[in-house]
């Protein structure tokens, strides 16, 4: 018997990744970020002299790259990505990484590949899974799926929030919400392995909660079923 897998797909903002993180560590589970694998992958395609709609010379790129993670149970540790030998945890994150991502992401080589990466976490389970096809791809027989959403506006002043907290280089309020919006249609429109909420996932809307609102009831909905 494998241990058990939580679900959480929902745009971007929404909280997903401290939801996850502090979930993963109230139940004593790993906590796996698969945006992050996709970031890892953009890094190296902006890092190399490969146009981001070149479909094949991208396929052949990330056939041959060596992506490693090292998933943490402590809320405070996110995941740590190594590629091809370097450490690029911090590279990752920058602000045109997350421009760029959902053109990358929305590459069927690039999704062949991290989908077998991440079903090999998923062996074992004992994973809370964060992403966009979680529930609907990744893992379609996790035991318990969450879409987590807000409205644009509520994502775009958590962001802002965010990057001042992290000082980070800030981004206009307007741009922000124009550039979420954009990754949510890019996402949302793709043909394979679009964001979408599985039918069995309970939807939480988390405008007007707390993040320790949202990650009790999430807790709560596992606990009732183990
Ligand atoms: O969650 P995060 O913002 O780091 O995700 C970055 C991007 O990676 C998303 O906008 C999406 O394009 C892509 N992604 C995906 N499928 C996942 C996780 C992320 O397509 N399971």
């Amino acid at each position: 018997d494998r241990s058990p897998i939580i679900a959480i797909d929902g745009p971007a903002g929404a909280g997903k990744s401290t939801v996850t993180r502090r979930v993963a560590a109230a139940l004593g589970l790993l906590h796996l970020d698969t945006g992050a694998m996709y970031r890892a992958f953009t890094w190296l395609v902006l890092n190399s002299q490969v146009s981001l709609d070149d479909e094949a010379r991208i396929a052949e790129l990330v056939s041959q790259a060596d992506l490693q993670l090292s998933l943490s149970d402590h809320p405070d540790v996110p995941v740590r990505v190594n590629l091809n030998g370097e450490d690029i945890t911090q590279l990752i994150r920058t602000p045109l990484v997350t421009r760029k991502v959902s053109a990358i992401a929305a590459q069927k080589a690039v999704r062949q590949k991290l989908l077998e990466q991440q079903q090999q976490w998923g062996e074992k389970g004992g994973l809370v899974a964060e992403g966009r096809d979680i529930g609907t791809h990744v893992f379609p027989n996790a035991e318990l799926k969450i879409f987590l959403t807000a409205s644009v506006g509520e994502r775009a002043r958590r962001r802002q929030r965010e990057m001042v907290t992290q000082n980070q280089e800030t981004i206009d309020f307007e741009q922000l919400q124009k550039e979420i919006q954009e990754r949510d249609v890019y996402d949302s429109n793709r043909s394979i392995a679009p964001m979408r909420k599985a039918p069995d996932a309970i939807e939480l809307v988390t405008d007007g909660l707390t993040i320790e609102q949202v990650i009790e009831k999430i807790v709560q909905l596992y606990r009732v079923r183990f």
